[in-house]
């Protein structure tokens, strides 16, 4: 569904620990200024990117439901081979694609503090009756490494993915039993069609200015 205009918000600067880090970094986040040119420039490239790579997650649930079947998929499911997109000379360098959500699945997608900011944005608009932002951009800036420049989009739930997503009694035995199996501390379940699901999310980094 097409919404409004990307809408990209200005405030203040966040700081906290990453909580799935090892050694923890600082980490401060910050909304990019939606004045920027480089602003307007990433969540353009973000959000084609991210409509790409969520038109690739439908298709691949799709297909793996239509040919290897629903249980075989759990093990499967998504995209483990979706690399970022080859590097162009003076353009912004995607260096990480994620999906992450307040309930995860899989352990390694936990949300970390600028993820939750973006997160917790989201949800104050949907729980306010708005139609959440199309895409948020944030800067991350971390001790010692490049200026990381994140595009979040909000992703939705459709009937397909109640099969795995869904309340936990309706789901098929063969695939409680594999979420078990592969995935003890799911959260990802309970979910209706077309509730929010998460945030896919590209990471940049900026060319070297000359
Ligand atoms: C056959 C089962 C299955 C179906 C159907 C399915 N998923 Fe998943 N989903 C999984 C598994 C397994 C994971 C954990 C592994 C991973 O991150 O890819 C997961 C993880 C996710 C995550 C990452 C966050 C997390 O919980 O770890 C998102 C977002 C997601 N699914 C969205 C969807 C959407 C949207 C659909 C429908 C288009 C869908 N899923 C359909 C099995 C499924």
């Amino acid at each position: 569904m097409k919404t409004m205009l990307c809408l990209v918000m200005a405030c203040g600067v966040g700081t906290a620990l990453l909580a799935q880090d090892p050694q923890p970094a600082e980490l401060k986040f910050s909304w990019a200024d939606e004045s920027e040119p480089t602003t307007t420039e990433l969540a353009r490239s973000g959000e084609r990117l991210i409509d790409r790579i969520g038109g690739s997650l439908m298709m691949e649930v799709e297909r793996m439901l239509g040919t290897k079947g629903l249980e075989a998929a759990v093990p499967e499911l998504h995209l483990k081979y979706l690399n970022p997109p080859r590097p162009v000379e003076g353009r912004p360098r995607v260096t990480e694609i994620r999906r992450t959500s307040f309930r995860v699945r899989e352990r390694r997608n936990a949300p970390d503090a600028a993820d939750l900011a973006a997160l917790e944005l989201i949800r104050a608009s949907l729980n306010s009756g708005e139609q959440p932002p199309k895409v948020l951009v944030q800067k991350v800036e971390r001790p010692r490494a490049a200026t990381e420049w994140r595009v979040y989009r909000p992703i939705s739930v459709g009937p397909n993915c109640l099969l795995c997503h869904g309340p936990v009694e309706s789901l098929q035995p063969a695939v409680r039993n594999a979420l078990e199996r592969y995935y003890p501390e799911d959260k990802a379940t309970e979910y209706s069609a077309y509730d929010w699901r998460g945030v896919i999310r590209v990471s940049y980094e900026l060319p070297e200015k000359p």
